[in-house]
């Protein structure tokens, strides 16, 4: 999408549509409606009171061919109470581009016009027309689509503005790019096109993308990731990206994620339900995350070095698949012993996680569609928290906070380290009954050594059914935002 700024007053817009966001609290001394008020001779005040309008986060009132303007409609959306932060002006952009889906022009005023806020304002412009269409033809292809829109902001046309802007739509298309691999059928969607998806943004962004096929899997011993491919007719690939910010030296810090690229889980021979397995398209969200991540980081110039891995397989039940009771050697050594092989995610992880420890980094982050259990204790909206270093923590959820993501933090509770004891191998890949997103944390520790780690548990919020906030139905892009804000705190 491109994103415009222009001094233009409000009356003078001629677009189709001019969008307002004003607090409820302050609907009496809010500037744009009294000018409105003004404008309309009285009807935006009279429409607000027969509307009983309170500017509840997410409410609009909408004033079609408002006299004494030039637009054809005018929607006021409502921010709730309290000052206006930049996860409130991200979500008015939302708002706003939803009301397009007819395509047309629109014009948004800047609710507030800092540059942290002109960004934000961008990036839910461009992230709120977004709809998932290459598989529709004929009359359900969507003839327009929202391709620009103006955002007025009087007196600030500074070069700062416009990157700020600029930055927000590079942050956008990202979270955009997850959503379309997210959604993309399981059939086009395996590993070979995730790591092509992998390759294509490097490119763009010109940084360094190695492709492992499955010959360099295997000589590289990564056989849990093996163990899980052994099941499905398409070959596993493991991808690895590298952003290197100019003039980087000894003090650069260097972050490592890591992703889950499940393309497909079936649950292998400890099959899923159907109703279950509908979804499972979306195991690969981590993985896309990643990609996606280190993408908009090139791209932004964050000043640390970024590494993005994703180990990319289906799960699935071919007559060579993997089985309960057998026993693989992981890529750092450890024994692992299978016990249901619809726990595959910790597994390809534990190979990637051991990978990437080798990498020295400062922080080591993972984003997995890990756990049912995690959706049991927090909800389809709440990632899990996990980590080894209470300060990265706190670093990983004040960044969570400030984009107005939610990530819960859940304990590594070495009580239930027992639980992964085995009696022929090094260790079980899951523990027995309660606490299962606890136990797939403790087994993904076990292959991270000392280095700082960070393990988000993404089951819930990457993927929906229903479009909630800023996120729409399907792939969500949810972990981008945070991602991103938890680099730039490091630079
Ligand atoms: N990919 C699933 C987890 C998942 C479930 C993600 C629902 C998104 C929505 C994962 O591979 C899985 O199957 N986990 C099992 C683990 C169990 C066998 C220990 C689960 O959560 O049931
Ligand atoms: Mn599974
Ligand atoms: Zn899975």
């Amino acid at each position: 999408m491109k994103i415009s700024l222009s001094s233009q007053a409000l009356a003078a817009a001629t677009s189709d549509l001019v969008a307002i966001g004003v607090k409820g609290d302050q609907l009496k001394v809010d500037p744009n409606v009294a000018r409105i008020d003004v404008l309309t001779s009285g009807s935006l005040k009279r429409l607000l009171a027969d509307e009983s309008f309170k500017g509840e986060l997410g409410e609009t009132l909408t004033l079609t061919t408002p006299a004494g303007m030039k637009c054809k409609r005018l929607v006021l959306i409502g921010l709730g109470k309290g000052e206006i932060t930049d996860v409130d002006t991200r979500f008015f952009g939302v708002r706003a581009s939803q009301l397009m889906t007819r395509g047309g022009s629109l014009a948004v005023s800047a609710p507030a016009t800092t540059s942290t806020a002109l960004r934000a304002l961008a990036e839910g412009l461009a992230t709120g027309a977004y709809k998932y269409t290459p598989y529709l033809t004929g009359d359900r292809k969507p003839k327009r689509i929202l391709e620009t829109a103006e955002i007025l902001a009087t007196g600030k046309t500074s070069a700062d503005a416009k990157a700020a802007i600029n930055s927000g739509v590079m942050v956008a298309e990202s979270i955009n790019l997850v959503r379309d691999w997210v959604n993309c059928p399981p059939n086009d969607m395996n590993p070979t096109a995730l790591a092509n998806a992998a390759k294509k943004v490097s490119s763009a962004a010109g940084i360094q993308c190695t492709v492992l096929d499955k010959k360099a899997i295997e000589k590289k011993k990564m056989d849990l990731l093996l163990a899980v491919a052994r099941g499905s007719g398409q070959d596993p690939r493991f991808i690895h990206m590298v952003y290197k910010p100019k003039g980087a030296n000894k003090k650069t810090k260097k972050v490592v994620f890591v992703g889950k690229g499940l393309t497909f889980d079936s649950g292998g021979l400890c099959i899923k339900p159907a109703k279950g397995m509908l979804d499972m398209k979306c195991d690969m969200a981590g993985g896309a995350l990643t990609i996606a991540t280190v993408f908009a980081a090139a791209r932004l110039k964050v000043p640390v070095e970024v590494h993005g891995i994703v180990p990319a397989t289906e799960n699935m039940t071919g007559d060579d698949a993997y089985r309960p009771g057998d026993v693989f050697k992981s890529y750092d050594g450890k024994t692992v012993e299978i016990i249901n092989t619809d726990a595959e995610g910790r597994l390809i992880l534990a190979d990637a996680l051991a990978y990437a420890r080798d990498l020295q980094p400062d922080y080591l982050v993972d984003h997995a569609t890990l756990t049912g259990a995690c959706m049991v204790a927090l909800g389809a909206w709440t990632a899990g928290l996990f980590s080894n270093d209470d300060a990265l923590a706190q670093k990983y959820a004040g960044a969570a906070e400030q984009v107005g993501e939610s990530y819960w933090r859940l304990p590594l509770n070495d009580d239930l380290r027992d639980a992964l004891k085995s009696d022929i191998a090094d260790l079980k890949h899951m523990g027995e009954g309660f606490g299962g997103s606890i136990t797939a944390a403790l087994f993904l520790r076990e292959f991270v050594g000392k280095t700082k780690w960070v393990h988000l548990d993404i089951a819930g919020p990457a993927y929906s059914e229903r479009s909630h906030g800023i996120y729409p139905k399907g792939g969500t892009g949810f972990g981008v935002l945070t991602a991103l804000r938890f680099l730039e705190t490091l630079g």
